[in-house]
């Protein structure tokens, strides 16, 4: 059942987890989860009970858009996420869950697999991203949309399925640039300017175009089909006032959850065998 309150607890859960990591040894069984996404890389570990118990997360440029493009520096960003993790808990990690983009070919995940596996870790599970969200939510039905670094995907799930999917090449890259270029500063720069809410006053209005057209890409894919909401996740989201732009352009009900860009690496974990 979506349960946005009890979703928000979990994820924010496991952004204590990530961004004040104290843990505490522990002996009980644990579901672990690595995404590999074109900005970051994010390891999730939660307890026998599916609590959040520890996580990591290190931003990289070794994957873009589910194609490892980086294969000796991801092993190195996994390795060190997972050497970190295993320090707090006491004990080392056996076996993960991993996600991939939704029609990603059999070779490409076979990349991500064998990162993974490059470090030491069984791989159990493959899971497709909007899947992953999708079980963080709670939601059957209505359409997952991930605003990540490189690019939109767009999942339409039924009854639990995805039984539609599309990715457009417009992400968190895009609004950078179009900052950068607004404001005549370099794209480090703009990346920062971004993220620091005390600046979302200059920021908002120079990137409401590149909102909207993020919605437009969704109305293009969810016109015609059975779709009564959209869920937004992906670090892109995390722009204060995304949903009310998007909602406002679709005219339908838009979620958006607490930390949008740790629910995919958390439903990951859900998803550890
Ligand atoms: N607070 C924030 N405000 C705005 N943008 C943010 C914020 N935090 C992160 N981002 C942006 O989110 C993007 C990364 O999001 P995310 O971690 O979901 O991507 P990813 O999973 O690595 O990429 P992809 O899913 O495209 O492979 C980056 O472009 C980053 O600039
Ligand atoms: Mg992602």
């Amino acid at each position: 059942m979506f349960n946005l309150e009890q979703a928000n607890a979990t994820i924010a859960e496991m952004e204590a987890k990530i961004y004040q990591p104290v843990s505490e040894p522990y002996q009980g069984k644990l579901y672990v989860g690595v995404d590999l996404g074109t900005a970051n890389i994010v390891v999730t570990v939660l307890d026998e009970n599916k609590r959040p118990l520890a996580g990591a997360l290190q931003e990289g440029r070794v994957v873009k858009d589910g194609l490892v493009v980086d294969f000796l520096g991801a092993i190195q960003i996994v390795r060190s996420l997972i050497t970190q993790i295993e320090e707090r808990l006491g004990r080392s990690l056996e076996a993960a869950a991993v996600a991939i983009p939704p029609g990603t070919l059999a070779g490409d995940a076979k990349a991500i697999i064998n990162v993974v596996q490059a470090v030491g870790l069984e791989v159990n599970q493959v899971v497709d991203e909007p899947t992953a969200a999708a079980t963080v939510l709670g939601i059957q039905n209505g359409a997952v949309v991930d605003v990540g670094g490189g690019t939109t995907g767009i999942s339409i799930l039924e009854n639990g399925k995805v039984i539609y999917v599309a990715d457009e090449p417009t992400g968190g890259t895009h609004f950078s640039l179009v900052l950068a270029g607004a404001y005549k500063i370099d794209f480090e720069e703009a990346e920062l300017k971004k993220r620091d809410p005390a600046q979302h006053k200059d920021v908002f209005p120079v990137i409401v175009p590149v909102i909207e057209k993020v919605a437009s890409i969704i109305q293009g894919h969810i016109a015609q089909r059975n779709v009564e909401c959209v869920y937004l996740v992906g670090g892109t989201v995390c722009l204060e006032g995304f949903e009310q732009v998007v909602n406002k352009f679709l005219g339908m009900p838009v979620r958006k959850p607490y930390n949008p860009l740790l629910v995919t690496p958390l439903g990951i974990a859900m998803h550890c065998g």
